[in-house]
């Protein structure tokens, strides 16, 4: 396309991330290549990206200015690897959740890719150092991990391995940016990531407050949909707490006693398994429907209403210069 001055993305595996990936980046304008192993998965792929794409726009959600049939033209598929990776700026690989696999994927990669090109994966919880070392361009490999549904989630984990050059991590933040997704680069690999870890802990307690007989599984749910969930939708952790009390050292200086004696209390890692994962299958496994989530996704306008009203009445914003000069709130 004449217009289209941005660089080759080339997506290897178009699975269900895939497809996600492409729809991001060709909606930001870039070209980009699908290649999978099966035939039939890119036909499918491309049969199913125009289906959202047209969908996406009749709903008002359609990402970029191109119109779907202009952002269908940046997208073509390629059944030779070798050719799909020449001219590449960036390969985003969305293959099964395997090591062995993705280490072999990886190995073709980089017996064929040159050395500006840059190799990211989209795993969601192996870790770099497993993926990529012992490549011959591992300077150039990072992990990229999406959340799904990737279209309309738009954080990307970005996790270097310790060989990886800091101006791939450069690079990568910056493309992530420029197709409109909320990268967060980590310093270093962890286990799980970051958005991972959190959520496992969350499960992790959410399970043994049901196990301890404390709360049911609904409520336990609807202390998230409710409560802390209203916050975190558009807060983080440390946000919450600056408005929590007069700023966050003095948020720490009146609950740490208490936050301290809570988590030491946190049980051990539970098994995952037996009664009461019966009883939480039972009580959560069928409530959620389609229907229960529109009616939720409906209400979603008046709960951001109320989330301003709540901020309106926060501690912090009462007390401090919380307010433009002309006296709105800023929040
Ligand atoms: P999927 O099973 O939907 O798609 C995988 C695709 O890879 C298939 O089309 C398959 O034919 C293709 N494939 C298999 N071997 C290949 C090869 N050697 N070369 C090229 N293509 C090959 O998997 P999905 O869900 O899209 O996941 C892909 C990656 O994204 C995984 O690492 C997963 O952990 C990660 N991820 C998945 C999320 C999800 O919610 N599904 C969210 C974030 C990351």
């Amino acid at each position: 396309m004449s217009d289209c001055k941005k660089g080759n993305i080339l997506i290897v595996g178009s699975g269900l991330v895939g497809r996600s990936w492409a729809m991001v980046f060709a909606g930001a304008g870039y070209r980009v290549t699908l290649y999978d192993t099966v035939q039939q998965q890119v036909t499918s792929a491309i049969e199913n990206i125009r289906k959202q794409l047209n969908e996406l726009e009749r709903t008002g959600m359609l990402r970029g200015t191109f119109k779907p049939e202009k952002q269908m033209l940046l997208i073509s598929t390629c059944s030779n690897l070798a050719e799909a990776v020449e001219g590449a700026i960036h390969i985003q690989e969305c293959v099964p959740e395997n090591l062995d696999l993705k280490r072999k994927v990886f190995q073709e990669l980089d017996d064929l890719m040159n050395d500006d090109v840059i190799l990211s994966s989209s795993t969601s919880c192996l870790l770099p150092s497993k993926l990529f070392s012992g490549l011959k361009h591992v300077k150039q490999c990072i992990v990229s991990h999406p959340v799904n549904p990737t279209y309309y989630v738009p954080l990307v984990e970005l996790v270097p391995h310790p060989e990886t050059h800091p101006a791939v991590l450069e690079q990568t933040y910056a493309l992530m940016k420029a197709i409109g997704q909320t990268p967060v680069k980590l310093n270093k690999e962890i286990d799980g990531f970051v958005l991972n870890r959190i959520q496992f802990a969350i499960i992790g307690e959410s399970w043994r407050l049901v196990n301890d007989g404390v709360l049911s599984p609904e409520d336990v749910d609807l202390v998230m949909s409710a409560g802390l969930g209203m916050r975190y939708a558009f807060m983080g952790p440390f946000e919450t707490i600056h408005l929590n009390a007069e700023g966050l050292k003095n948020y720490f200086e009146r609950y740490d006693v208490c936050m301290k004696r809570v988590l030491s209390s946190f049980g051990p890692v539970p098994e995952f398994s037996g009664e009461v994962m019966e009883k939480i299958n039972q009580d959560s496994g069928l409530r959620l429907t389609v229907e229960i989530l529109f009616e939720r996704l409906s209400q979603a306008r008046v709960t951001s209403n109320l989330n301003r009203q709540c901020l309106k009445g926060s501690h912090l914003i009462q007390k401090t210069s919380m307010h433009k000069e002309d006296g709105e709130t800023r929040v």
